[in-house]
């Protein structure tokens, strides 16, 4: 479904990717691992089209995507959740919501997209009309990725949903990531620190470091690879 080829993106003259390949199927959870500033937030910033990348492409079914604006990109059914969620704190998590879904245009199915989410996440319901400040960190979470699904995308980017939750809460948005590949036939793109967490829900992992990629593998192979895990991933 995505293809990045040749990918190369700077910063000036910082070189953030050099020459990134990855190959994402549909219907699959492909985790994208690495540690501090390997340049996985770069990767998803790129396929969104919130960066322009110097070199290389980025496909989506097959058709060139490489630089188009953002909400091209979103048109076509990418959705992307910031590392940090960028929920909107000043305003309700109903707002929020709303928010994801607006660009559709047909309020009929926004609103039951809407409620498909309360359903998914049954805390936001009770929390729908307070501020997203008052969220928790996992509530918070769980409102950027409702808010990305309310636009009904095909390809979800999640950057680092697990950042600063408890175990508890990280393995409930993994088990939801899953289950929109499973159950709604979603595609998603994982950018994760918690490499343990992440491979225990991906089918296919790749590991960046510096920039390049160091590892393509099925998950079940890479996180039975000693070598790769010590060196790369902190498990
Ligand atoms: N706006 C920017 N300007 C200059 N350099 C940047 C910018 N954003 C990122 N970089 C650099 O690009 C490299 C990759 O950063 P990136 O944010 O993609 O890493 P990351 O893998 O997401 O790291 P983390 O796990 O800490 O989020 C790093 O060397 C970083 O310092
Ligand atoms: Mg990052």
């Amino acid at each position: 479904m995505l293809e990045v080829k040749d990918l190369t993106v700077s910063y000036g003259a910082v070189r953030a990717l050099g020459g990134v390949d990855l190959s994402v199927a549909e219907g699959s959870v492909t985790a994208v691992l690495g540690a501090n500033g390997a340049g996985k937030t770069t990767l998803l910033r790129a396929v969104s089209g919130l960066l322009r990348p110097r070199s290389g492409r980025v496909e989506l079914d097959g058709a060139d995507i490489t630089g188009l604006p953002v909400e091209e990109v979103v048109r076509l059914g990418v959705a992307h959740v910031p590392q940090n969620g960028g929920v909107i704190t000043e305003l309700t998590v109903q707002e929020n919501l709303r928010l994801g879904g607006l660009w559709r245009r047909d309020r009929a199915a926004l609103a039951r997209r809407i409620a498909d989410m309360y359903e998914l996440f049954p805390p936001l319901a009770q929390r729908r009309s307070r501020t997203a400040a008052t969220l928790s960190g996992g509530e918070r979470q769980m409102l950027a990725l409702a808010r990305a699904l309310t636009g009904a995308p095909r390809l979800l980017l999640v950057d680092e949903p697990s950042l600063g939750l408890a175990p508890r809460v990280v393995a409930q948005l993994m088990a939801v990531l899953r289950r929109l590949c499973d159950e709604d036939g979603r595609t998603v793109l994982l950018v994760e620190q918690n490499a343990r967490s992440a491979l225990s829900v991906a089918d296919r992992a790749v590991v960046l470091d510096l920039g390049s990629v160091v590892a393509d593998e099925a998950a079940a192979v890479l996180a039975a690879d000693d070598r790769l895990r010590h060196a790369y991933l902190g498990f």
